[in-house]
């Protein structure tokens, strides 16, 4: 009776070795599908700490960064296509955007624009045409009359000169703190800056950060009010944000 007891046994431990297997096995999948990419990313967030911000690990150096950065903008078949098959279309999409913010009455005729990583400038030349007369792109090849040179880390203006700034290059910038600085300290008091900005899509791989919610733009833009944010389709940007400069604060009796 014994031996054939303990026969019989032998095949069922084995069984429930096999069953509890999982229990082992699923915490070394879950570490490895969820804990890696975890580590991976707390090394890359900015100094603010916010998750929903992360710059990409991929550059050495501030100078790495631009000579990526040149690497696409002085690419000659993009600058080719940007110029000619690109040229209607985008300033066909940027108009409507500009018209938009025109019947909002965040932009006027009379507004003194920049727009920030203009490339060739299909967007200023919109901003012409819809009547905004007074505008002018960076970035880091010219292409005159509509784009000078300039580092959106650093803008060739001096403090308040702007009414309206645009970008939809915000994940190209490497020190995201400072794109906005730049763009609180050129806007006038009062004068509106919209974005275009990615955060449902991943832009391409000349990126510099990430971004997942418009939380960290909302702290950076602290000498700002949020007007408001909306879905859009602007080529592979899927949220315009739109960020009043506060006015001079009046400082007030007891
Ligand atoms: C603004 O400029 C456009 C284009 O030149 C013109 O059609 C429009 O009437 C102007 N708007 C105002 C309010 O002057
Ligand atoms: C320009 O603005 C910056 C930041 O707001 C400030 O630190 C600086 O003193 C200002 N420069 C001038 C010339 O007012």
């Amino acid at each position: 009776m014994k031996t054939i007891r303990s026969v019989m046994a032998k095949p069922l431990k084995h069984k429930y070795l096999l069953l509890t297997l999982p229990l082992f096995i699923i915490p070394f999948i879950l570490f490895f599908s969820f804990g890696y990419p975890h580590h991976q990313t707390n090394r890359n967030q900015p100094p603010s700490g916010d998750p929903d911000l992360r710059i990409r690990p991929v550059y050495p150096s501030y100078e790495a960064y631009i000579k990526q950065q040149l690497k696409k903008t002085l690419n000659p078949k993009l600058r080719q296509v940007w110029t000619t098959k690109d040229w209607d279309r985008k300033i066909q999409v940027f108009t409507a955007f500009f018209t938009d913010l025109k019947h909002k009455r965040l932009l006027s005729n009379s507004s003194k624009a920049l727009c920030i990583g203009a490339r060739v400038g299909q967007e200023v030349e919109a901003l012409k045409r819809v009547g905004v007369t007074d505008s002018v792109g960076i970035d880091l090849v010219p292409y005159p009359p509509l784009v000078l040179q300039g580092d959106f880390h650093c803008q060739p203006f001096e403090n308040n000169t702007f009414d309206f700034e645009f970008s939809n290059v915000f994940d190209h910038a490497l020190y995201p703190n400072k794109f906005v600085d730049e763009i609180q300290r050129t806007l006038k008091p009062g004068g509106v800056c919209v974005l275009h900005v990615a955060l449902y899509q991943r832009p391409d791989k000349y990126s510099a950060n990430d971004l997942y919610s418009v939380g960290p733009l909302v702290t950076m833009f602290h000498g700002s009010e949020l007007v408001y944010t909306r879905p859009v389709d602007g080529f592979g940007l899927d949220t315009e944000l739109v960020f009043r400069k506060r006015e001079n604060k009046v400082i007030r009796g007891p």
